[in-house]
């Protein structure tokens, strides 16, 4: 099994959004498990009704629950994280189970403003690199300023920090999910063509992390 942990020292970054869309891209390539460790439950809310999804909860990211799951049997595991202010349990997390960290890799939403980017930049070195396999992932990018995102990527790259080469671009549609309690892909009607170009975005950094944790 692989585990992909979704997180970031902010809050409101898309990483719930990010965790339930990739644990629905995932379920196409194995039976996959998201684990809501935030005790608001918003991923539990959006996707517990997912036909091929299975949720359960760990409020708090108890690491050697975590590591527990492992022996279940699922291909993939996907944890949404604690927000911000509960920064603490999920440091716990990343500490070492055994030989390592629980996660076999830590997917960081972040815009790609520096105000936004700075408290990630400084986990990563403070914390992560290293230690764990990380990938910071740019999210709620307006389509005006994608290249200006592109480009502040490779700065990053520059920095020897590890930035996908994917982007999720801002989309109304998103709220709509919610609301709907369904993934961006399955929205139909007038958002169609939007839905379709969110749920292009995840296809294409679910095929990053599945690269990535093989
Ligand atoms: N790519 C996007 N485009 C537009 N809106 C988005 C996008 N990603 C997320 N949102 C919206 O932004 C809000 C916050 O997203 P989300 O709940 O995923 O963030 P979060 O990091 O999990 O927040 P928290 O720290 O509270 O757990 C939601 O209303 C969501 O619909
Ligand atoms: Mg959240």
């Amino acid at each position: 099994m692989k585990i992909i942990a979704v997180g970031s020292p902010k809050g409101g970054v898309g990483k719930t959004t990010a965790a339930v869309h990739l644990a629905h891209s995932l379920s196409s390539h194995g039976r996959t498990l998201l684990v809501d460790a935030d005790s608001i439950q918003s991923a539990a809310g959006w996707a517990g009704d997912w036909p091929n999804v299975d949720v359960t909860s760990t409020i708090g990211a108890d690491a050697q629950e975590l590591a527990r799951l492992r022996q279940a049997d699922y291909a993939y595991a996907v944890v949404d994280l604690p927000g911000a202010r509960d920064a603490e349990s999920w440091h716990a997390l990343l500490a070492p189970q055994g030989e390592r960290p629980v996660p076999d890799l830590l997917l960081i939403p972040s815009r790609p403003r520096l105000i936004d980017l700075e408290p990630a930049v400084q986990l990563i070195r403070q914390e992560i690199a290293g230690r764990l396999p990380y990938l910071i992932v740019f999210t709620m990018v307006k389509t005006a300023q994608m290249h200006l995102a592109e480009q502040r990527a490779n700065e990053l790259r520059g920095l020897d920090l590890i930035v996908s080469s994917h982007m999720i671009r801002d989309y109304s549609v998103y709220d709509e999910a919610q609301e709907r309690r369904s993934p961006v892909h399955r929205i139909g009607g007038e958002r169609h063509r939007t839905a379709r170009d969110a749920a292009n975005d995840f296809e294409g950094l679910t095929s990053e992390v599945r690269t990535l944790t093989q």
